[in-house]
């Protein structure tokens, strides 16, 4: 793979984004302060990485039984899944894919909420299983203050999502009022929780050392298992007699109080002022797939003016905001060494016709610069949690398109993670299958259970 140092105006652009590994330590210092600062009581209300309490205490001990639904929100497309738990290695999920009309992102929360209990309706009436009383478990993925386990407060959209009328409102009662007003099924939302969540306890399930669930899709998110007589937030956290909650962190929003500036590039502020949500999200757009393409996009289209890229070539699309999808990035990185087969695609999808190798390989070391500063990114939060947790020996459970595709994502962590740690802890990343669906069957199953 060619170096950015080969082309001086995109190394100019990029050198910005190369993280030093003083910066990232300083990076891990400073989320370690935010997080204290959200689990504090006296601090929680002015934090921005909120730390919320899951009152998810126990991982799953291997003996959750019986059938559940689950859903998972929180990308352009939804799932229900009816996951059966019939023992301890067996579990079997179905599970139907609904794609979402961009306009209910940002539509009325009624219309997003109703149009959730149709698919669900429909679902249970293909299953057979509209008769029958269902506990569901529901995977919401955005900051939520979580009241209980079957009851949570949006606190603030993420992710492309601006429905009016949620923020503020419990989101278990105005789906489950949803699913009412239609009254042709049996569903009971028993359990709510986040996808960072849900990641962790179905991968506890297999592996007992799993402590963090991690996301990195189109938001990026982790939750750890924090002692409960640090999470001031919960009523009982003196007193409980159990020792551990998952908390989720909330990450994403890490630097909204410009505690990241001293990292953050000029493109980073500009992807913000582009977004729906200015000034909110700060470190998820550094790291995650939402934004990942758009930055690529906004450094190519510069050196395009500056005649230092695709010399003599137009394109239309690629002034296009948003166009240049992250999971492009992925792709260009897997192409083999010297050859440029699908960067030479995607560029034709972009109506760049022509590009000579010296521009494919630009292009593909920007796209490099990006995913690695992603990762060290990630790599800086996952080492705070594991030295906060002051675990030795870990399992971190991830899940996410990026994650998933990107060809060298996993090997970035591992290093980044290794040089940080400095031989302090050891450490497992592992991809989990299906996360959201499962784990949202397997804390139903607990939340069923304690209604019992
Ligand atoms: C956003 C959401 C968060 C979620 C993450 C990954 O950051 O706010 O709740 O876990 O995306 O989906």
């Amino acid at each position: 793979m060619a170096a950015i140092t080969q082309f001086p105006a995109a190394f100019e652009i990029c050198k910005p984004f190369m993280l030093t590994d003083q910066q990232m330590q300083e990076i891990v210092v400073r989320l370690n302060k935010e997080i204290n600062m959200g689990l504090g009581r006296d601090t929680h209300a002015r934090a921005v990485v909120k730390c919320y309490i899951t009152h998810v205490h126990d991982l799953p001990s291997g003996n959750e039984r019986g059938r559940f639904l689950a859903l998972d929100l929180g990308g352009t497309n939804f799932r229900v899944l009816l996951v059966t738990l019939s023992s301890d290695s067996d579990v079997d999920i179905l599970s139907k894919s609904y794609v979402m009309d961009k306009s209910l992102l940002v539509g009325p929360g009624r219309a997003l909420f109703d149009f959730i209990a149709e698919c669900l309706s429909n679902f249970c009436k293909e299953q057979n299983i509209d008769k029958e009383e269902m506990p569901l478990g529901f995977t919401f993925s955005f900051p939520v203050q979580q009241i209980g386990l079957d009851k949570g407060i949006l606190t603030s959209w993420t992710k492309g999502f601006k429905c009016e009328g949620v923020i503020g409102k419990n989101v278990v009662e105005l789906l489950q009022h949803a699913i009412e007003r239609r009254g042709d099924v049996k569903i009971k939302i028993v359990a709510i929780l986040n996808d960072t969540t849900g990641t962790l306890v179905s991968c506890a399930y297999k592996q007992r050392n799993c402590r963090i669930g991690l996301i990195v899709g189109t938001g990026s998110n982790a939750c750890y298992m924090e002692r409960t007589g640090n999470t001031e937030m919960y009523e009982g956290y003196q007193t409980s007699n159990k020792p551990n909650m998952i908390v989720n962190t909330e990450w994403g929003a890490f630097g909204d109080n410009g505690v990241l500036d001293f990292v953050r590039t000029s493109y980073d502020k500009r992807i913000d002022q582009e977004s729906i949500n200015p000034h909110k999200q700060t470190f998820e757009k550094c790291i995650s797939g939402m934004y990942m393409g758009e930055l690529v996009r906004l450094i190519i289209v510069d050196l395009m003016e500056q005649g230092a890229i695709f010399k003599n070539l137009k394109s239309q699309s690629i002034y296009e905001k948003w166009r240049f999808e992250t999971s492009f990035i992925s792709e260009i990185e897997s192409d083999e060494p010297g050859h440029h087969r699908n960067c030479a695609n995607i560029l034709d999808q972009l109506g760049i016709r022509g590009a000579t190798d010296n521009d494919m390989q630009c292009v593909q070391a920007i796209c490099e610069t990006i995913s690695t500063r992603s990762a060290k990114l990630v790599s800086c939060g996952l080492v705070c949690l594991i030295n906060k947790m002051n675990a030795k020996d870990c399992a971190i459970g991830i899940d996410g398109g990026v994650y998933r595709f990107h060809p060298k994502y996993h090997d970035l962590l591992v290093d980044n993670m290794t040089k940080l740690l400095r031989g302090s802890a050891k450490f497992e990343l592992l991809l989990s299958e299906d996360g959201s669906g499962r784990g949202a069957a397997l804390i139903a199953s607990v939340a069923a259970s304690r209604k019992k």
